[in-house]
């Protein structure tokens, strides 16, 4: 008798839990909830000036977002720095990830790698390009002098001077200095204090580290077409199309961007710069990421190299004794 008694109040209250535990709920989350944003429907390519980044960022980007539906912001940094303070990573993360009316998007900058997850967050699909650093640093060169095919009319900041690299090498001059070659690491090491310390082989760690483990694609300035066939198909909801995109380009955007002038260092500046620590280190870097990426490419395309074979591979996993059945 005093069991039934107990089991009808116990129903009781457990009907009455479950009534308000609906209301509250319904209240508390309307039909309107906007979908929590995950960090994969954001892209973030912080390019490397002189690496062709320009025509990476046009023919992936600026001609496919109609198409495959996603949002392109460029972040400019105040006076080209390239860090941002503790606090403005905090209101650039917290923006990025919530601005759901700009999302899915692909954000681009002269940004050195900013870990989201130091605040709490997963962090985005961060991809990269980078190029040999004499390279990089000769086109920078003669780009400051006699500008490119891409803003013409633009006035460089060293237009008129004709100094050539070896010139400029053998005084000391500032442009040729080593310091400049300090570029690809820092990029990639981040915010850390002595990312931006020249010849730090913390900083070299760093970058390595950061290169292996936090960005999903890194490739070379000389190998950009093996690289977009390779995000097309890791990538897809923002990089659909994009190999057979990039192959109709005439050669001029193919190319979007050439120094109009260069000159080659001579036999004395090259050796010289070999046996440079800086450059050394910037070329380690450069080697490390460069042999990560052929290998992950030949595994790809299952040993052929050839960028059209990507999208044809079949897979090399099924699944199976799925339950329930
Ligand atoms: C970045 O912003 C500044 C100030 O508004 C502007 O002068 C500059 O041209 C911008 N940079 C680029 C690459 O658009
Ligand atoms: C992100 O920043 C932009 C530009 O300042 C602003 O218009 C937008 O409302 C911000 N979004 C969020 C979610 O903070
Ligand atoms: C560089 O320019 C100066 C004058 O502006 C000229 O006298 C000199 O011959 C030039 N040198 C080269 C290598 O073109
Ligand atoms: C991958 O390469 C191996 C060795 O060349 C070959 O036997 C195999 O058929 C290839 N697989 C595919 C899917 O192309």
């Amino acid at each position: 008798m005093l069991w039934t008694k107990r089991k009808t109040l116990y129903s009781i209250g457990i009907s009455v839990t479950i009534l308000f535990l609906f209301i509250f709920t319904r209240k508390k989350y309307p039909n309107s909830v906007p979908p929590w944003p995950t960090s994969n429907n954001i892209v973030i390519y912080n390019r490397i000036p002189k690496t062709g980044s320009t025509t990476f960022t046009n023919a992936i980007a600026y001609d496919l977002y109609k198409e495959n539906g996603f949002n392109v912001l460029h972040v400019n940094m105040t006076k080209n720095r390239q860090v941002m303070s503790l606090p403005d990573q905090y209101v650039f993360i917290n923006n990025v990830t919530t601005w759901t009316e700009r999302l899915p998007a692909f954000y681009h900058g002269h940004v050195a790698y900013i870990d989201f997850t130091r605040f709490g967050v997963a962090n985005p699909i961060y991809i990269n390009i980078i190029r040999e650093p004499l390279e990089r640093l000769l086109s920078h060169y003669y780009f400051l002098r006699y500008g490119d095919n891409f803003r013409v009319g633009l006035k460089r900041s060293r237009a008129g001077n004709n100094e050539t690299f070896d010139e400029c090498y053998s005084r000391g001059g500032k442009d040729c200095d080593m310091k400049q070659m300090w570029m690809q690491i820092p990029y990639f090491c981040g915010h850390y204090h002595f990312c931006t310390e020249v010849g730090s082989a913390e900083a070299l760690k760093m970058a390595k580290q950061n290169a292996l483990e936090k960005y999903l694609l890194v490739g070379t300035t000389d190998r950009m077409r093996d690289m977009i066939a390779l995000l097309e198909v890791t990538v897809p909801h923002f990089f659909k199309g994009a190999l057979g995109h990039f192959d109709q380009l005439d050669e001029n955007r193919a190319h979007l961007r050439y120094t109009k002038k260069k000159i080659p260092p001579n036999e004395q500046t090259l050796s010289m710069i070999r046996r440079d620590e800086v450059y050394k280190m910037e070329r380690e870097f450069y080697d490390f990421v460069r042999d990560l990426f052929d290998a992950v490419f030949k595994k790809a395309t299952n040993g052929t190299s050839r960028a059209a074979d990507l999208t044809k591979m079949p897979l090399q996993y099924h699944f199976e004794k799925i339950k329930p059945t």
